[in-house]
């Protein structure tokens, strides 16, 4: 078994490798002037099952284009199975058609991964459960709950959950159940698709004094800003943030850090580089997480 990184989250590779006491295969990115890029396989692989660790977040399209060359290159090589391990799915968010006229980018995802010959896909807190449908190669979907419910087990009893919207109830019940049936809440809110801009209205359920949002995602920060706000005007006297992918786009650092929040806790499916970390931000890793799906494969 050999295990090689794309650039896009080099460290969370390394990570797993780690856990599985294997080094990281060596790969060479040639970058051209105009921007193209050359792939270059330097290890054997001939008869071995691969796995490639590269998350597609910004910049999305590139990061998937190097993942196809290096699933071209590994196949060329002749690696007995190639599978893709995509911490964060780029384009998960466009999983159907929201309006009339519209592409449904990760139908072509998913159709170019197969097309490209990978054999499985394995992703973590993907934005829908419905999104393996869409895929056309096996596509496995882990969940890094268990280690959001290790940290919340360490705040005391006080605490309840939070959905900042209606599409986060199953992982705040599965959340829930994990915590021996900890209280949740859920936050109504509405997003105009125009222009991505989000209110939150109401919250459905009775408030502790630890208030716990949890969601799949952070992207520009505003579903945790009105969450926060309309929990605190709400009798909640802390609140803490637990969520899966550092998306941060726009202003998000600085928003998060100026928002009603005690701490925020995401994950590091996304590399976050230094001068997008900001005091109130803790990551933590899903290498254990992934090295186990690997080891029980
Ligand atoms: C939306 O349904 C997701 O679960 C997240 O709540 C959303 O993507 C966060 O986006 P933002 O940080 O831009 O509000």
């Amino acid at each position: 078994m050999k295990i090689f990184s794309g650039t896009s989250n080099k460290a969370l590779a390394q990570k797993i490798a780690e856990n599985l006491n294997t080094p990281l295969s060596d790969l060479e990115v040639f970058v051209f002037p105009d921007g193209e890029k050359r792939i270059r396989i330097l290890d054997k692989v001939l008869g071995e099952n691969v796995f490639i660790v590269q998350s597609t977040s910004a910049p999305a399209d590139e990061n998937y284009m190097q993942l196809f060359f290096i699933i071209d290159a590994l196949k060329r090589a002749g690696a007995k199975s190639t599978k893709a391990i995509i911490p964060y799915l780029g384009y998960q968010r466009q999983d159907h058609l929201f309006r009339e006229g519209e592409a449904v980018s990760l139908d072509v995802v998913a159709n170019l991964l197969k097309l490209g010959g990978v054999d499985e896909v394995i992703s973590l807190d993907l934005h829908s459960i419905k999104i393996p449908e869409v895929f056309k190669v096996k596509l496995t979907h882990l969940s890094v709950l268990t280690l959001f419910a290790e940290k919340i087990r360490k705040m005391g009893n006080d605490i309840t959950l939070v959905s900042p919207d209606m599409g986060g109830i199953r992982r705040i019940k599965l959340l829930s159940k994990l915590l021996g049936d900890a209280p949740y809440v859920i936050i109504e809110k509405n997003r105009d698709l125009g222009t991505g801009r989000v209110t939150a209205n109401k919250i459905q359920g009775i408030l502790s004094k630890k208030a716990i949002i949890v969601d799949d995602m952070i992207s520009r920060g505003d579903t945790i800003t009105m969450a926060a706000d309309l929990l605190i005007s709400s009798g909640a006297e802390e609140v803490s943030v637990f969520a899966t992918h550092p998306v941060f786009s726009n202003n998000a650092p600085k928003t998060l850090q100026e928002s009603k929040t005690e701490r925020i806790c995401v994950t590091d499916t996304i590399s976050v580089p230094e001068e997008k970390r900001f005091p109130k931000l803790e990551v933590i890793s899903v290498s254990r997480i992934i090295a186990e799906n690997i080891k029980s494969a």
